[in-house]
């Protein structure tokens, strides 16, 4: 527990740390581009990101990008934020938010890309709404994208990835690809070796990783 209020106390002070509270949380809205980043970069977004091995893996990779890792959890927030200090990743910035508020802190089309890796599979029936590939949600993610702007889903959970899939058949969505198995895939270049922490587990324990990706159709 002390471990943890230390970490909190230190996301209090870091600018790459923006949440509730601080002016950041509510003025970046429309404006990550010019008021946190100083350029006209693409903004990638990776949802759930616990630790950050998207944001900081890709930052790596693009270093003419900009990242936001958005979370819940300020502990594990910290991680990335401590890395992405240490690595001078200065096109990185973590945000702990619940993902359903996201657009309080993003503006309609200013996020170019979403990563969702491993996310909660929600198992149960009555928690379907808090799926981060349900309906609502896809709304939610629709609203913020660019136009053409790509969705990327990475699970180990088979009965999570076929629901997503089914959702999709329902929507307006364009360029979807998958696979049910990414380490025998092409898409596996896409990743550039990005493993998560949850995903080491589950590739220990043997699973299929599934992946897909998609971009909501545009009206002509
Ligand atoms: C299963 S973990 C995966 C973490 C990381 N992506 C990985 O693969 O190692 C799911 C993460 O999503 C976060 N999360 C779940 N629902 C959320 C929500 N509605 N808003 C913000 N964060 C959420 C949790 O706090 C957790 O860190």
């Amino acid at each position: 527990m002390r471990k943890k209020l230390q970490r909190f106390s230190d996301n209090a002070q870091r600018r790459n740390i923006i949440e509730p509270g601080k002016a950041s949380y509510v003025q970046l809205k429309g404006q990550w581009r010019t008021d946190y980043f100083n350029n006209q970069h693409d903004l990638v977004v990776e949802l759930g990101c616990g630790k950050g091995a998207y944001t900081l893996g890709l930052a790596q990779q693009f270093p003419h990008k900009n990242f936001v890792g958005v979370d819940i959890k300020g502990a594990r927030l910290w991680v990335g934020s401590s890395y992405a200090l240490a690595h001078a990743l200065y096109q990185v910035a973590f945000l702990r938010t619940k993902i359903e508020q996201l657009d309080q802190c993003f503006a309609p089309g200013e996020v170019s890309e979403f990563y969702i890796p491993f996310p909660d599979p929600r198992p149960r029936d009555r928690d379907e709404k808090r799926r981060l590939t349900s309906p609502r949600f896809l709304a939610l993610y629709r609203q913020l994208l660019q136009p053409g702007g790509f969705v990327h889903l990475k699970t180990d959970d088979a009965a999570l990835f076929s629901y997503t899939l089914a959702v999709l058949r329902s929507q307006a969505v364009s360029s979807l690809v998958y696979t049910e198995d990414l380490y025998r895939s092409e898409w596996l270049a896409v990743h550039y070796g990005i493993q998560t922490a949850y995903e080491q587990q589950f590739l220990a324990q043997g699973a299929s990783i599934k992946y897909l990706r998609f971009a909501f159709a545009t009206a002509n």
